[in-house]
């Protein structure tokens, strides 16, 4: 074991105490640290040491330059409802013609909705309790129904939940898709390091790994051959959404019309911030190109700055919904260009010099993350368009108080009712449009306001709308 070339390398790049328990572990425990130690690219780490553990002072946001960053409005806001219309129209060819896919990015924690579990396990319907995975599923069929076309589905989770994941879809068949269109694959791994910049051993046989981010989806997607698949599958857009947020519209033929017409790599959609400090990215331009800058980043200052109007400057809040091309995924996981990481102070529970293990009370090393909308500053043409907050965004994060199970569930309830409300029944609702009793719209029904009207409009008579109804 000594003798192994990884533990030369490791010795020879200073972090050799990888292995300082190497002696008391058995033949299968040896293996597993192999491995783990075969995933760590020790160059990358030294890189990171350099720049953004030691030099911790220096590591800030570049936060110069920064503008609003333009976007197109919806008709309603201003924004020209003709192009509006084409976009539509081109968009609904593209999907009628099969050329986008679905794609969840699911290996998060979710630490702080305080779930134990996969959180697209999380139900979060108002009378059904489906899960966010059955919600995303239903979409996918509703849609693949509606344009002719089954979408494929890639779903990106990480070595925590991948298994607890895929047991998932087996237990619920799929929930109705063809498993040949359903795509399980895993996101890669980062070590974690002490402020010295020693890696860190979660166990004597193992280092302390932690998914790379939302932004390892790019090398993700190109690894686990998603990106070749789609290309053979005749798909050249991936629509990227992230599984905390059931109301998501990610088979949105406006969205994809932009994107097309733009000759957008990658296109993203804004919502107005609800308030200054929102806890949203927020969408920059930054020297002629588009960056995001996190809720975290930026001064409180700049999140309150106020136009001549009196509106927020930084208005455009991101919802994490994005379209991206496939041949820039391509170019991005294999070419030059490379997404930035980013650092996270955390608790990391690990043994000390002695073997002995240490529960931190506070922050005691560095997590290193990628940010998908790292990418925008590289894609040609990057466009933003807006899109309204209550039909789009609504996610469970917290487990009480904004964004939690409540608010969403809520946010649904709403949003059924506008569609029936629209389409001539006579649903009661306060003044905030919530209905005084809880009933459910099925995806497979309605996933969007024009799928509904069409369903609605093929009933005779009307479904009754009452408490615990389900419109299927
Ligand atoms: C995120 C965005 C923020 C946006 C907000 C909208 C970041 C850093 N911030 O915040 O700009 O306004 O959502 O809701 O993303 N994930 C992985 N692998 C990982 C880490 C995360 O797949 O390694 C997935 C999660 O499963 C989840 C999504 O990425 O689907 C977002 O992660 P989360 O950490 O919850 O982001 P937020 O801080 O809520």
């Amino acid at each position: 074991m000594a003798t192994h070339p990884l533990v030369a390398a490791f010795q020879q790049a200073g972090q050799g105490h990888v292995f300082a328990h190497v002696e008391a572990l058995n033949s299968a425990q040896q293996a597993e640290l192999l491995a783990d130690a075969g995933e760590v690219d020790l160059a990358e780490i030294a890189e990171l040491n350099r720049t953004l553990v030691q030099k911790s002072a220096a590591a800030g946001v570049d936060l110069s330059d920064l503008s609003p960053a333009p976007y197109e409005a919806l008709p309603k806001n201003g924004g020209n409802a003709a192009a509006w219309a084409e976009a539509k129209r081109l968009g609904e060819e593209a999907l009628r013609a099969g050329r986008v896919a679905a794609f969840v990015v699911a290996g998060g924690q979710g630490t702080r909705l305080g779930y134990d579990g996969p959180k697209g396990t999380y139900p979060v319907t108002p009378v059904l309790k489906k899960s966010l995975f059955q919600v995303f599923a239903e979409k996918i069929r509703g849609a693949g129904a509606r344009y002719g076309k089954p979408l494929h589905w890639f779903i990106m989770t990480s070595h925590i939940n991948h298994a607890a994941t895929e047991a998932f879809f087996k237990e619920n068949k799929f929930f109705g898709l063809a498993e040949s269109h359903v795509h399980f694959f895993r996101q890669g791994r980062m070590p974690a390091v002490g402020f010295d910049g020693k890696i860190l051993l979660e166990e004597k046989h193992r280092i302390a790994m932690s998914p790379d981010g939302h932004g390892g989806s790019l090398r993700a997607l190109q690894r686990s051959g998603a990106v070749d698949l789609m290309q053979r599958e005749g798909i050249d857009i991936l629509s990227y959404f992230q599984v905390d947020n059931p109301l998501v519209r990610f088979i949105d033929p406006a969205f994809v019309g932009w994107h097309l017409k733009t000759r957008s790599e990658m296109s993203s959609k804004m919502v107005p911030k609800a308030y200054a400090g929102e806890k949203v990215g927020h969408f920059c331009t930054q020297r002629g190109q588009t960056v995001v800058i996190e809720y975290s980043d930026l001064p409180k200052a700049m999140q309150e700055e106020t136009d001549a109007s009196g509106k927020l400057r930084f208005v455009a809040g991101s919802i994490a919904i994005h379209l991206l091309d496939r041949e820039f995924i391509r170019r991005m996981a294999t070419g030059a260009d490379a997404l930035p990481f980013h650092r996270a102070d955390k608790k990391i529970p690990c043994l000390d010099a002695a073997g002995n293990a240490v529960k931190p009370e506070k922050a005691n090393g560095v997590k290193f993350e990628m940010f998908v909308f790292d990418a925008l500053p590289f894609a040609k043409h990057p466009v933003i368009i807006e899109t309204d907050r209550a039909d789009d965004f609504s996610p469970v994060k917290n487990a009480e108080g904004v964004d939690s199970p409540k608010t969403c569930a809520e946010d649904q309830l709403r949003q059924f009712v506008r569609w029936a409300n629209g389409n001539g029944a006579a649903v009661a609702a306060d003044a905030t449009g919530l209905p005084p009793f809880a009933f459910e719209v099925s995806p497979l029904f309605g996933y969007d306001e024009d799928s509904f009207a069409v369903s609605w409009a093929a009933r005779s008579p009307k479904p009754a709308i009452t408490a615990g109804a389900v419109l299927t």
